[in-house]
């Protein structure tokens, strides 16, 4: 564990109240993911019910970073704490402080707790929310109810790594209830992701309310039957499934997320996985169809005509009614696995390559990206892509989230665009975490949790300057073969605690003995959350 002797020093005399105690060496101080700098100290702080917890601004959103605490309190251990906003600390106080003279990041922040109390501090609601998240690992993994909750005495000055700390989740080959969705952002709070990537649209089930056009959800979010097994099987389970939030749904989980400073990033595909949007509206492909939504896994033919008005004017649509429901900077369009046998064939398509000046389908695929690129710029968003829409010259402003490897990431970097890794072979939480034979069915792969852990978000063909434009790395639950809750909790979690520590913690600060070692105690968290962890790591 790192030890940062002046930095433990420097807090505790910046705080003034709590004197200087001596740092000790203790293993009971586990927290994920690992913070900046965490020094151990001598003695412990016990919160009762007559523990006053202080804040120092009256401000809405301070009062509902600092109910994460007494929730906690109460939820877990029955104490009842008071909080007030006015007074100085005292002894046996939990200062909370929003401290804007602090020239640390947003979602920085000191947390001290000293034998007399307890000083969390931060220049914005963010770090306090992040401190909170510490602090609550620092109590004991257990629900019951206690008299007091007894800390141990650390100084933490932590920071996160990267801006964008992502997981994904896709709920076009299963949909996953609304409710589930809330639970997944406590979970990824708890781990200190900040990004949420709704993958809403797919081949097998378009899964949000469009109003200007119904037959998106009346059609599109239901498929007859599923593959039962494995690709390439002729199975199918004869069982029509279905599911879609309603903009009132999408609004509240947005919100949810925002409370827990969350951005959801939603993701619209285009102009590939869209035949549950063209089972509704046929008119969109180059065929005319009829199409019905994929029963199948994999990679269809048939896509959006790039070459028609109508779809056009259908994208623009969407969006129009899509991006309102979503306050963060970044929107996500696919681009991922288009073929581009339709568009060969296609009167419309081959027109506008010809009236466009273009060369191939890979350059019309861009033309097209480029235009959807400028509606969501003038709508206040930027675009956000998988590496495909590399192929055929990327997007003025366009940001890459590179899954094929590293390469289109590093490509795009190198052309100063903004990039977040997702590498398969790192970030894919819908492969194997175990031998496939001990394993519920998953598509494939194998990335144990080592392995993840042991994941560099920035390439080391990337000079400094180049490095800057890697955003963060992104956890990526692709559903084919989740198809409840519990499956995708058994897939992400522990995986997700490594990849937390994988973009949260310094670089060259990672254990992977030490990690498991203090994600056993995590997991006794997860126990009392009811989270349906894998837990093959800890049957030794
Ligand atoms: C992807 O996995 N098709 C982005
Ligand atoms: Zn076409």
């Amino acid at each position: 564990m790192k030890k940062y002797f002046s930095l433990a020093i420097i807090s505790l005399l910046s705080i003034g109240f709590w004197s200087c105690q001596a740092e000790i060496r203790r293993p009971d101080v586990q927290i994920i993911p690992m913070p900046a700098s965490l020094t151990n100290m001598e003695g412990t702080f016990s919160i009762g019910s007559q523990t006053k917890i202080l804040i120092n601004s009256e401000n809405k959103e301070m009062q509902r970073v600092t109910s994460y605490l007494t929730i906690h309190l109460e939820d877990f251990y029955q104490i009842k704490s008071k909080v007030t906003f006015s007074g100085a600390p005292e002894k046996k106080t939990i200062f909370i402080k929003l401290n804007t003279g602090l020239s640390i990041s947003k979602e920085a922040y000191n947390l001290v707790v000293s034998s007399k109390g307890i000083m969390l501090e931060s220049p914005s609601p963010n770090g306090l929310f992040y401190g909170i998240q510490t602090l609550l690992q620092l109590m004991p993994p257990i629900k019951q109810k206690l008299s007091e909750v007894v800390v141990p005495a650390v100084v933490i000055r932590d920071t996160p790594r990267f801006a964008w700390r992502g997981l994904h989740l896709d709920v076009g080959r299963h949909f996953m209830p609304k409710e589930f969705i809330l639970k997944y952002l406590d979970y990824m709070a708890m781990h200190k992701f900040n990004t949420f990537h709704w993958h809403l649209t797919e081949d097998q089930g378009w899964r949000i309310e469009i109003k200007k056009y119904p037959r998106l959800t009346e059609v599109g979010s239901i498929r007859k039957e599923t593959l039962v097994g494995h690709y390439g099987s002729k199975n199918y389970d004869g069982t029509p499934v279905g599911g879609f939030y309603t903009q009132d749904d999408i609004k509240e989980v947005v919100a949810y997320a925002a409370d827990r400073f969350i951005t959801v990033v939603p993701e619209i595909e285009m102009p590939g996985h869209a035949l549950a949007a063209l089972a509704a509206y046929p008119e969109l492909g180059c065929t005319g169809g009829p199409y019905e939504v994929g029963t199948t896994w994999g990679v269809f033919d048939d896509v959006y005509c790039a070459g028609n008005a109508k779809t056009d004017t259908f994208l623009m649509n969407v969006l129009k009614e899509v991006i309102p429901l979503f306050p963060g900077e970044y929107f996500h369009i696919g681009g991922d696995e288009c073929p581009k046998t339709r568009w060969q064939k296609c009167p419309l398509c081959k027109e506008r390559m010809k009236a466009e000046g273009l060369r191939s389908e890979n350059e019309l695929q861009s033309f097209f990206v480029e235009r959807i690129e400028k509606f969501l710029n003038e709508n206040g968003k930027k675009l956000i892509g998988w590496d495909e829409i590399l192929e055929g010259g990327l997007a003025p402003n366009a940001a890459v989230m590179s899954w094929r490897g590293e390469k289109g990431g590093i490509a795009a970097a190198k052309e100063h665009h903004f990039v977040v890794m997702t590498p398969g072979e790192y970030c894919y939480l819908d492969h194997y975490q175990a031998d496939p034979k001990n394993e519920p069915l998953a598509i494939g792969g194998y990335l144990p949790l080592k392995k993840i852990y042991s994941y560099e978000p920035v390439p080391a063909s990337l000079t400094e300057e180049e490095s800057k434009y890697v955003m963060g790395a992104q956890g990526n639950v692709w559903t084919e073969y989740m198809k409840t809750p519990q499956q995708v909790e058994y897939m992400v979690y522990p995986r997700a605690a490594a990849l937390a520590e994988v973009v949260w913690s310094p670089k060259g600060s990672k254990d992977f003995e030490n990690f498991k070692s203090r994600l056993i105690r995590l997991t006794k968290f997860y126990d009392i959350l009811g989270i349906n962890y894998c837990k093959t790591e800890f049957k030794q």
